[in-house]
């Protein structure tokens, strides 16, 4: 298997030098585990693939594309939500959690999908929505009915308080409403993080509902066991079919403050215009943690290493260590890191502080570092300056995928991503899809930019449907960034992240070495050995800056006694044997001692 992957690399003899650094990453208990090394591959099933010449993805697609995904060598797929949906926030607002929207397919598809994806030794992870329903689900229907039903508490209501209340925020006189009890408006403060208050009137209740994200998708009152029950039961639903684990969406979320105390303005206005909040009251409280020790034992009943991911958006290391459960270990196995990802600064310092963070905050907890999703402009949109060249984009995407498969972290692809996709944001209001981006226009454009369908070949529709009517329009990149292509081309992408995801796999190192930052104090290349006893070291030194740079890699500080090193891989043409490595702006290299 080495050897295999080793001939299809740049092969260069380097004698280095370096400088060790002291943070030394926690060793990972039970390494055997699939997840902890796994690649992990987003698929947003509307943009994927459509099969049936409707422009818009489906389940049959996906199964088409499994051989790619095979080939680019990931391990599990996360499905966004599939489910029957009235397509508001395009599937996160689920009207029934145990089946499929016919515009995606049938059970028996799922199936089907399951079973071919086994086969290719593929395990699939489902969106699971915990925090709120789509308000035509029929818990919700029910508890709306009236005050008096079975599902009356299953959803956050609340009777409001008199418009007359002395300093009301804007956010709640702007939403007075008129019952039985008078000219009432909602209890505080709190802000739908899609725009406006988070509270919405039901003239039928004369009451307030809470929705976190938009009305359409109230939230659920997870203080009531029976909600935690049905959602067990939805989950089981689905791991009964085979599903490998879930994606926790917003579970942040999940509880909101019984006081219904105001958050804190934190000063200025967010994108649709309403005061910054500190979001004190309706994220991470505390309980959401029993919830989720209680889910993971459920999950744990199943055979298989079945696993939880969380959408974890937190402010610091020390927080992201909560999700997992701290020392216990019970909670989440991998909870999002987001904060290297999304640091958005192609910055070697915040990479190193972040990466070392990681390896040493987590209490041995495996992270998950995350560069891209179907929520944000895509990474090479946000790490590369706007001064880069093609070529220097090119290299910047390289590098963040080498910080992605080479680092001590389960990586987690989004759809596209291996091909350099880039964001494509509508230039006109009435092309927008997403309705966060109609709302907000011109100062949010919503998300359909990085929501754009995947780009398969230069044919028509890239490939990705037969309908010139898809239902995003098809970036003009798809000529030259797409799968076809690119998988033809030595220097491409798609081929970049092949290798690196077959080195990955190969190199014991790699797969389960611990993690030892080099050469620390330097601003502008950051470089790391991963080690495992007996095997040969992987050093990975990547340049962060436009101006070339030389470092000195001191084997013997690293502990590996100063044995010849040889290059793995780069994407450095000119990069030429020597005691020291020589990076053209933005290069990755990656080398091994023999
Ligand atoms: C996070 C999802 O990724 C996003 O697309 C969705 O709008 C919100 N959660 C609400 O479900």
């Amino acid at each position: 298997m080495y050897k295999a992957v080793r001939n299809i690399l740049v092969s260069t003899a380097l004698l280095l030098a370096c400088t060790a650094g002291q943070a030394q990453q926690q060793p990972t208990a039970d390494a055997s585990l699939w997840w902890k090394h796994a690649v992990l591959y987003e698929i947003y099933p509307r943009s994927f693939q459509d099969s049936n010449g409707d422009g818009v993805g489906d389940l049959n697609g996906i199964a088409e594309r499994l051989g790619y995904l095979q080939k680019l060598g990931v391990d599990a797929i996360w499905i966004a939500p599939m489910y029957p949906s009235p397509q508001v926030d395009f599937g996160y607002d689920i009207s029934d959690y145990e089946n499929v929207d016919p515009q995606y397919g049938t059970l028996g598809d799922f199936a089907k999908l399951e079973s071919t994806a086994r086969q290719k030794h593929i395990r699939i992870v489902l969106d699971m929505v915990l925090n709120h329903t789509s308000d035509k689900h029929r818990w919700f229907v029910e508890s709306a009915g009236s005050r008096m039903n079975a599902k009356a508490d299953w959803y956050v209501w609340n009777d409001g308080i008199p418009a007359s209340t002395p300093g009301l925020r804007p956010i709640q006189s702007k939403n007075a409403h008129t019952g039985g009890k008078g000219s009432v408006v909602p209890p505080n403060n709190w802000e739908s993080y899609f725009g406006g208050s988070a509270w919405e009137w039901s003239p039928v209740r004369e009451q307030f509902y809470y929705h976190k994200f938009y009305k359409q998708q109230p939230d659920l009152n997870w203080r009531n066991p029976a909600v935690e029950a049905a959602m067990f039961a939805t989950m089981r639903f689905w791991l009964d079919r085979g599903v490998a684990g879930f994606r926790l969406d917003a579970i942040p979320t999940l509880f909101e403050d019984p006081q219904l105390r105001n958050e804190g303005e934190t000063g200025g206005v967010n994108a649709q215009g309403d005061p910054n909040l500190d979001d004190s009251r309706t994220n991470s409280l505390p309980e959401v943690h029993d919830v989720i020790r209680r889910m993971r034992a459920m999950v744990a009943s199943y055979p298989g290493d079945r696993v939880l991911i969380g959408e974890t958006y937190l402010p610091n290391t020390a927080e992201l260590d909560k999700w997992y459960g701290g020392p216990a270990h019970d909670e989440l196995q991998l909870p999002m890191d987001m904060l290297l990802g999304f640091s958005n600064k192609l910055d070697a310092a915040t990479f190193r502080k972040f990466i070392s963070e990681a390896g040493t905050q987590l209490h041995g907890s495996q992270p998950l570092f995350v560069f891209d999703n179907h929520d944000n402009t895509r990474s090479i949109d946000r790490y590369a300056p706007a001064s880069a060249t093609a070529m220097e984009r090119d290299k910047i995407g390289k590098l963040l995928a080498a910080v992605l498969l080479t680092t001590k972290s389960t990586a987690l692809l989004y759809q596209g991503e291996e091909l350099g996709m880039v964001t494509s944001i509508p230039t006109r209001r009435e092309d927008v899809k997403d309705p966060i981006g109609i709302t907000g226009w011109p100062k949010e454009k919503g998300r359909d930019g990085e929501r754009t369908p995947m780009q398969w070949t230069a044919g028509p529709q890239a490939g990705f449907s037969s309908d010139p009517n898809t239902w995003l329009p098809i970036p003009a990149s798809y000529k030259t960034a797409n799968a076809a292509s690119e998988s033809h081309e030595p220097g491409s992408q798609l081929t970049w992240y092949e290798r690196l995801i077959a080195l990955r796999r190969a190199m014991p190192a790699l797969h389960n070495g611990t993690l030892t930052m080099l050469d620390e104090k330097n601003p502008d290349v950051l470089s790391y050995v991963r080690t495992v006893p007996g095997q040969p070291s992987v050093f990975v030194a990547l340049n962060f800056s436009s101006t070339t740079k030389t470092v000195t890699l001191d084997l013997n500080a690293a502990g590996v006694t100063g044995k010849p090193v040889k290059t793995l891989l780069t994407d450095d043409a000119s990069l030429v044997p020597a005691a020291t490595i020589s990076l053209t702006p933005y290069a990755s290299w990656i080398g091994i001692t023999q």
